[in-house]
């Protein structure tokens, strides 16, 4: 009779129920890190408003980063290039094609060009481009192959860890306030 039987009699029961338990934890565990360092890892590529290909301009072209770039040498920021830059070259380059005719249409309208940052810190981080290009870190060390990609992606996490390793391992300070003010 079902009614008789006592509480406890299929302890199996009971421990593969936990096993289960215990399972779905560790595989939710595993699919949040898993997003994590994948975040982390490689962020990008995103929608930006001009499809603009690093792989002709850096690649082919062979321009170098900083023609454009030319924040890096003094200031913290690398910055984007302006439009008159592209122009210098796209009043007369590739002007039927449709992304190019976009950057007329934007001088037309007079509008700066709002590229999406991939690369971005928090607020409270110091850090400058131009002490990093002085020690000699070539932009790959950091950034990846960027004339190689088709759209920029992030291949370096950009967290403390990898902050803190690389000073760690030049022998540059790692007192917080080098980099938390
Ligand atoms: C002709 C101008 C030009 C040259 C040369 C150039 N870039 Fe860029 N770069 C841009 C523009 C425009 C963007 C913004 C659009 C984009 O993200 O692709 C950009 C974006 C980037 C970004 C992403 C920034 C962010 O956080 O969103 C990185 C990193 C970068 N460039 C590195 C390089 C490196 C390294 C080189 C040399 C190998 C280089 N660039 C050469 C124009 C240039
Ligand atoms: C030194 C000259 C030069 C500068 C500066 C320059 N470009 Fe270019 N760009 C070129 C050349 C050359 C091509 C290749 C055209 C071709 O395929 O025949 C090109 C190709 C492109 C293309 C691909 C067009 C297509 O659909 O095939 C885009 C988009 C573009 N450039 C955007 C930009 C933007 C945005 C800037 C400024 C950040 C810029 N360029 C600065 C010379 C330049
Ligand atoms: C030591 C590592 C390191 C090196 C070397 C480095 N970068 Fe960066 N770069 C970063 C970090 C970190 C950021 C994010 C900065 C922020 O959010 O304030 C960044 C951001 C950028 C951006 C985004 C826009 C901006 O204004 O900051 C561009 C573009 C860029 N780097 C280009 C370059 C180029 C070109 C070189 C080589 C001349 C270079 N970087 C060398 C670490 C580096
Ligand atoms: C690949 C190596 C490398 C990485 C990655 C790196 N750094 Fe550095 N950093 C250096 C070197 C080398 C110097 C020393 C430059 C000098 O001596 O002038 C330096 C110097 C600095 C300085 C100036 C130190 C001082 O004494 O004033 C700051 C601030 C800084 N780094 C912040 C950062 C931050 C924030 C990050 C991460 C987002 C970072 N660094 C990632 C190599 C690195
Ligand atoms: C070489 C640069 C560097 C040094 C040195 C450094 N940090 Fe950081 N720290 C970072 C960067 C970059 C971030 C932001 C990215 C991240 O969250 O990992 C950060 C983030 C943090 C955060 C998380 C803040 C938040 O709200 O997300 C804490 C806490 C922190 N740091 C504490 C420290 C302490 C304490 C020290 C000194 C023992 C220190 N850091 C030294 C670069 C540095």
């Amino acid at each position: 009779m079902s009614d008789t039987v006592p509480k406890n009699s299929r302890p199996w029961l009971k421990r593969l129920f936990s096993l289960a338990l215990l399972c779905y934890f560790i595989l939710f565990a595993l699919l949040i890190a898993a997003a994590g360092l994948w975040r982390g890892a490689f962020a990008g590529p995103r929608q930006q408003p001009v499809a603009f290909p690093h792989t002709v301009h850096a690649g082919k072209l062979g321009l170098a980063c900083d023609f454009c770039h030319d924040g890096v040498k003094q200031g913290s920021n690398a910055g984007a290039p302006a439009l008159s830059l592209c122009l210098s070259c796209h009043r007369s380059i590739a002007t039927e094609r449709p992304e190019i005719k976009k950057l007329l249409d934007y001088e037309r309208r007079k509008e700066a060009i709002r590229w999406e940052r991939l690369h971005n810190l928090p607020p409270f981080i110091h850090f400058t481009h131009q002490r990093h290009i002085q020690a000699d870190l070539p932009c790959t060390t950091c950034h990846g192959a960027v004339e190689q990609m088709s759209e920029v992606r992030r291949v370096r996490s950009l967290k403390m860890g990898w902050c803190v390793s690389c000073h760690r391992s030049r022998g540059v300070s790692r007192d917080c306030a080098t980099c938390h003010r």
